[in-house]
């Protein structure tokens, strides 16, 4: 029941009306030898916008919550919700409500959208925008499901905790980088032998696979954490991160199936931590015991309690690393399998030809411009974390490309990724996946891929909120799909499965 649950919250995260959208727009990849031109610079707009009072209303209290709660969970899904309310007010920022609410949510549902790639860049501007608790909106699950504490992601850049915490990832992330390719291809290597040994029964699904050997390799690289070394969480580990996280989730994810029962039941009231302190505490005495030397340096480095080292290095790993990678990388397998032929073909070639006879490394992957503009067009069109939240600090003018709005201190504004990332006036064909597409002049289009909440080509630091594993998760999926193709000449997908896996001949 678990599984069924939390695997439609992995892999249809927004909601089934989006996922047929985007399978659209993925059937139709293309290998175009050139990329599409940047269309238009952000910058290079005219300064000279009408401004505009924003649009839209919050409707009746209580009713209007619960008409767009229902709309965006249910009737509609969180695309066309969007969509549908930017024709309406014939604009890409207005004011709309978005779950969790009423009844027994305190959260206010009250947001104003931003859904260009414009407007949506204020919310990298720590200047004017705040964002303590609101990770995942207004609504804050509760810090019993952190060890009673606010960890980094819920702190604002002015919290001198943020700066300590920040740090001490980004730091660990980089010491432990000499043992990141090892550790990936011995563990990819593991899981492709499984799933070879079960082709001959007929098509083997990669999702759990994907997420036991996730598991495995993010406790490694940043916690210095082995789940070999603890039995129960070499063989349950993954699961127990799986429920720590639906339970914390579900109250925010849109489920367009199964209504009205999700609604009545699954988005009505938060859960209580005590479903998931089993897994949690399990977990806990995992990096407690196994991640000795990486807390022990949080403590001396970074000035960290060792309870504060413990829980963030557990927020991090499962909620920001391994709940990431658990949608990502069965979205890129999917985009493979959507793609044509020659785009598999291309991107062997290009791995064989640079990684050479000197194997794998950071600078041989670098060298490889299609898997990576391959990585960053699926963060583009599914990019994992869909919804971004930044609070007012102070009343300022906000742009879109068509017009200037005001926005008062403590408004909460709410950028969805899926359509900021399918701006027409930046994206060329944007619903389209081209391969390509950020290769050659096509770089100069990271500047709005956001999917890390903040630009690809930006650095992460401890003065904003940018993943602080930006650059860690396109090398690793960069070199994920490298070493299948050292490893493979081609590969069937479908419907999340391997059908054939066809061994690389020379
Ligand atoms: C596919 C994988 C990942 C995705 C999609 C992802 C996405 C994001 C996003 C969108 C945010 C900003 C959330 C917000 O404030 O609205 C974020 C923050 C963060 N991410 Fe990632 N992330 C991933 C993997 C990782 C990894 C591997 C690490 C570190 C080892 C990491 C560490 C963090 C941290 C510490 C923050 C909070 C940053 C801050 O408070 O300044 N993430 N991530």
């Amino acid at each position: 029941m678990y599984l069924a649950s939390f695997s439609t919250i992995l892999h249809n995260p927004t909601g089934s009306s989006q996922m047929s959208a985007k399978m659209m727009s993925i059937n139709r990849i293309t290998a175009s030898s050139s990329p599409p031109p940047v269309k238009t610079s952000i910058t290079s707009q005219p300064t000279s916008l009408p401004i505009r009072t924003v649009p839209g209303s919050y409707g009746l209290p209580l009713l209007g919550p619960f008409v767009d709660r229902l709309d965006y969970a249910w009737f509609q899904g969180s695309d066309e919700f969007f969509r549908k309310r930017i024709e309406k007010h014939q604009s890409t920022v207005f004011r709309t409500n978005v779950p969790p609410s009423f009844p027994f949510f305190l959260a206010n549902p009250n947001v104003i959208a931003v859904l260009d790639c414009k407007s949506f860049a204020h919310m990298f501007d720590m200047e004017i925008v705040e964002k303590k608790n609101i990770l995942v909106g207004d609504f804050m699950p509760s810090t019993k499901f952190t060890g009673d504490r606010r960890v980094c992601a819920y702190l604002d850049t002015t919290e001198p905790q943020h700066e300590q915490i920040k740090n001490f990832t980004m730091d660990t992330l980089k010491r432990s980088s000499t043992i990141w390719i090892p550790t990936l291809t011995t563990l990819s290597d593991t899981m492709f032998d499984t799933i070879e040994s079960q082709l001959p029964s007929g098509p083997v699904s990669y999702l759990i696979p994907i997420q036991k050997f996730m598991f495995s390799f993010l406790s490694q690289v940043i916690a210095g954490a082995n789940p070999e070394n603890s039995p129960d969480i070499a063989a349950n580990g993954y699961m127990r991160m799986d429920r720590w996280l639906a339970v914390q989730l579900l109250p925010t994810v849109p489920i367009t199936a199964f209504q009205p029962l999700v609604e009545i039941f699954l988005h009505s009231f938060p859960y209580p931590y005590f479903l998931v302190s089993n897994d949690y505490n399990k977990l806990y005495e995992f990096i407690k015991t196994e991640g000795k030397d990486v807390i022990s340096r949080g403590q001396t480095e970074f000035n960290l309690t060792k309870e504060d080292a413990i829980h963030n290095l557990l927020f991090t790993l499962g909620f920001n690393a391994f709940g990431g990678f658990s949608i990502f990388l069965p979205s890129l397998l999917s985009a493979l399998g959507s793609a044509k032929p020659e785009i598999q073909e291309k991107l062997r070639q290009e791995v064989r030809e640079k990684t050479g006879s000197t194997g794998l490394t950071f600078r041989s992957v670098n060298e490889m411009e299609l898997v990576q503009s391959f990585v960053y067009e699926t963060l583009r069109l599914n990019p994992p974390v869909p919804l971004q939240y930044g609070r007012a600090r102070k009343d300022f003018n906000i742009a879109s490309h068509k017009s200037i709005f005001n926005i008062k201190k403590g408004e909460l504004l709410c950028g969805y990724q899926p359509l900021v990332m399918r701006d027409p006036e930046v994206f060329d064909d944007p619903e389209t996946f081209i391969a390509d597409r950020f290769t050659n002049k096509g770089k100069e289009l990271l500047t709005y891929l956001y999917w890390s909440n903040g630009p690809q080509n930006g650095t992460p630091s401890a003065s904003n909120k940018q993943c602080a594993g930006k650059d860690f998760v396109t090398l690793t999926a960069s070199l994920f799909l490298a070493h299948m193709f050292m490893r493979y000449d081609t590969v069937t997908i479908a419907d999340a499965s391997f059908s054939v896996l066809e061994k690389a001949k020379q």
